[in-house]
């Protein structure tokens, strides 16, 4: 596929090279200079630790603080958290380095809080299975989280184990899926948050069956999240992949999301957000927004999206706001992405409205604007493959279209809907074109 895609930039790039918005340029030069370089800290070294070549100095510098050592049975029944919080401590207070290490075993443990920061850079190796209990009244103290990571610097998680948050006992009192039930409950738990946390790496885990999202990075800064597997039913509700709220300088790469909402979404306050190599699907796609909800004033800039693979999904690429908000979403790029059978591959919809009541039509609106949208092809399993719902009063500016290709379900032509948007004048090679475009 990567074959395929060079072929067609290489080929756009000496063809037509006009065709290269200023948008799109202006994009690409924000993306290379307003990067933060990551602070340097212990992670080369780190690295090289984790893959077990020798560096007797820092081996043994580094403490390996086993959560067995402090009581943990991993015996399918007791609850294992006192022994996690323990060796967290240990760790947390030394001024040595140190490595959790939770064994390949299962291990049940309640609501829990890991709190930072520590006196020196940590890393956590999952190897094992982490597992909640089915039992949602365990949860009444914890404000909506399971595993909760708070001000934590200079710390990774790693190690191929699993996370499992048994869902299904949640999945079955949600308000979305008892209809009945009016929609305000608070929702299930996120199975690991990262609060507030500076210079995080998270790599090579598995999350599945959350209670509700698999992960949350909330007011962090400077993150890599790679070689993720995220996996809930397509019917879980609110089963987001990933979600990046008042997250700045996050790299999301190389991760497979198969779950019931959002694959990836990014929310307000998030800023210079980079999504590459993601498999996606089943699930809503990958979503900006929801933005403006009851008002307010949300911004996100800056999301790069290079790189995908989108398939059965219910969206592709989305941007949703809700009417009456304001603030922006602007500077983002989708590029390099494929979708397989999704019902709305590229979507802006400024009337946002996921509630039981209808919504009323209000003036104000989250501005969107400088959106590109670059080598974007496949199928779509809806009639209208591109749906531009762009507020009347604060209508979409700046799209850039380059090189789409949409079709319908058995390569047939598929449809644009416009409305309320002003596209940048170098357009090129797309199909379907929306209406009012020549
Ligand atoms: C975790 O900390 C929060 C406050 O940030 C508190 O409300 C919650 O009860 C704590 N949870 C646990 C399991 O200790
Ligand atoms: C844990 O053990 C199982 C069974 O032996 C093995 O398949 C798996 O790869 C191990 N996981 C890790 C992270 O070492
Ligand atoms: C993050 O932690 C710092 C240091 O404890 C604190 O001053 C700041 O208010 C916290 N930020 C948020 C968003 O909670
Ligand atoms: C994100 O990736 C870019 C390169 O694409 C790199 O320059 C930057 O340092 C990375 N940021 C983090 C937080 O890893
Ligand atoms: C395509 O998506 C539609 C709607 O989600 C689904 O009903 C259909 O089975 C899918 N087709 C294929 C070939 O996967």
């Amino acid at each position: 596929m990567k074959k395929v895609f060079f072929v067609i930039i290489f080929t756009i790039l000496v063809s037509s090279p006009s065709c290269f918005a200023n948008e799109y340029q202006k994009l690409q030069n924000l993306k290379n200079v307003e990067i933060l370089r990551r602070p340097k800290t212990s992670t080369v070294n780190n690295r090289k630790l984790t893959k077990g070549r020798i560096n007797s100095a820092r081996e043994a510098s580094m403490q390996t603080v086993n959560v067995d050592d402090f009581g943990a049975k991993a015996d399918g029944r007791t609850d294992d958290s006192q022994a996690f919080k323990k060796a967290w401590s240990k760790a947390c207070s030394s001024s040595q380095q140190s490595r959790i290490l939770i064994p390949n075993k299962t291990y049940y443990i309640n609501p829990i809080n890991f709190t930072g920061p520590c006196k020196s850079a940590i890393k956590l190796e999952i190897r094992g299975t982490i597992e909640a209990f089915p039992d949602t009244s365990l949860y009444e103290k914890s404000q909506r989280r399971w595993i909760f990571f708070e001000k934590v610097r200079n710390f990774e998680v790693y190690g191929g184990g699993t996370i499992n948050g048994n869902g299904q006992v949640w999945w079955k009192i949600s308000c979305k899926v008892k209809k009945t039930k009016p929609c305000n409950d608070k929702g299930a738990p996120t199975a690991l948050t990262f609060y507030n946390c500076t210079n995080l790496r998270v790599t090579n885990l598995r999350i599945k069956n959350p209670q509700q999202m698999h992960m949350n990075f909330q007011s962090c800064e400077n993150v890599e999240a790679s070689k993720l597997t995220l996996t809930a039913p397509e019917k879980s509700p609110n089963t987001d992949g990933i979600h990046v709220t008042k997250t700045r300088n996050i790299n999301i790469t190389n991760s497979v999301i198969k779950t019931g909402d959002d694959c990836i979404s990014i929310v307000d306050g998030s800023r210079k957000v980079h999504a590459t190599g993601i498999v996606c699907g089943p699930g809503h796609g990958i979503s900006i927004g929801s933005l403006g909800k009851n008002g307010a004033m949300d911004h996100v800039s800056n999301v790069f999206v290079n790189g995908a693979t989108i398939s059965g999904t219910t969206n592709g690429v989305r941007i949703k706001t809700w009417q009456g908000g304001s603030g922006y979403a602007k500077n983002i790029v989708f590029e390099n992405v494929l979708m397989h059978n999704v019902t709305n591959p590229i979507i802006i919809d400024q009337n946002y409205c996921d509630q039981d009541k209808p919504c009323q039509h209000q003036k104000s609106a989250v501005q969107v604007k400088n959106v590109v949208y670059k080598n974007i092809r496949g199928t779509s399993a809806s009639e209208v493959a591109m749906k531009f719902d762009c507020s009347r009063t604060v209508p979409c500016k700046g799209i850039v279209l380059q090189n789409v290709h949409l079709t319908g379900k058995a390569g047939g032509n598929a449809k644009a809907k416009c409305r309320n948007l002003k596209f940048d004048h170098r357009v090129s090679s797309i199909s379907p074109r929306c209406p009012l475009m020549k």
